[in-house]
């Protein structure tokens, strides 16, 4: 079967700004967090990126999830341009593209129940009609990824690490997205844990045809996830191949170095 590109980073290069002439606004400084990359997500397919801490992956991550601009370089869905999506089409390239975070909790208003947290965008975006419908929404979505729904109207401090990462799947599920940016969503819980939630993404990967961005500073969870794997070093992908063949036979001294420290 022929594979669809959801999404394509093209000479994606991020600059930060460090510092500012404090009069003029000039640019004095500024950092390079990606130097050059470019590469594909097909559709039901996972790229990993892999590296270690500060290599400039959750700022490719949030640059194709539109949560920042580039530089320089384009981000293409499904081959346009989202510079050149109408209103219409880039709400729901926005839609399309979800986010789940090394922190759930962080990521959930504390003030809110998770039963609050699942329908408020619903009602928001329109999708559900009416309250109720947002409700039966959001309890087929917390069932979809093996939440008991008495966890409903709890909030976020009162559930565990593991069962407050689901219920950021179920919330980045509800637009029926395309691509879902995982970055680093196991790396703050107990092992025995990380492996049900990487199960429970692949599970949903398979029934739901998404495409994930899984990004990690662990090669082996990230080839545990990928079909393909780039690994970044200071801002540049360093190597990029299939899973396997990037863990089996690793050309870069930095892979074989992130490689050793994974496995042992
Ligand atoms: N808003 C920012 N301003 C300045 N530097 C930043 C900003 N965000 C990230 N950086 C820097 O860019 C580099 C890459 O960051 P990041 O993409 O978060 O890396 P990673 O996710 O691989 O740890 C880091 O050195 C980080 O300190
Ligand atoms: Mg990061």
């Amino acid at each position: 079967m022929e594979s669809k590109i959801v999404i394509s980073a093209v000479n994606i290069r991020k600059e930060y700004v460090t510092k500012r002439h404090f009069m003029t606004g000039k640019v004095k400084e500024k950092y390079v967090a990606v130097k050059l990359a470019s590469f594909d997500i097909e559709e039901g397919k996972t790229v990993g990126i892999v590296g270690e801490s500060g290599s400039g992956k959750s700022t490719i991550g949030e640059i194709v999830g539109g949560l920042q601009e580039p530089t320089f370089g384009n981000v293409l869905y499904y081959g346009k341009n989202i510079k050149d999506l109408s209103d219409e089409e880039y709400r729901d390239y926005r839609k399309s593209v979800q986010f789940i975070f090394q922190d759930p909790k962080g990521s959930m208003d504390p003030n809110y129940k998770i039963t609050d947290i699942l329908t408020m965008p619903l009602l928001t975006a329109k999708i559900a009609k009416n309250k109720k419908e947002a409700e039966k929404m959001a309890d087929e979505m917390l069932s979809e990824v093996g939440l008991d729904s008495s966890i409903k109207n709890k909030y976020p401090a009162e559930i565990s690490g593991g069962q407050c990462q689901r219920a950021a799947i179920a919330r980045a599920l509800l637009f029926n997205p395309k691509v879902i940016v995982c970055d680093e969503p196991v790396s703050a819980l107990d092992i025995s844990v990380q492996a049900q939630i990487l199960n429970l993404l692949r599970e949903l990967q398979r029934d739901l045809n998404i495409s994930y961005i899984f990004i990690s500073h662990d090669i082996g969870v990230v080839n545990y996830m990928s079909d393909t794997i780039l690994v970044m070093h200071n801002g540049t992908i360093v190597e990029r191949g299939p899973a396997k063949e990037v863990l089996l036979h690793p050309k870069q001294d930095y892979t074989k170095k992130l490689i050793e420290s994974a496995f042992i």
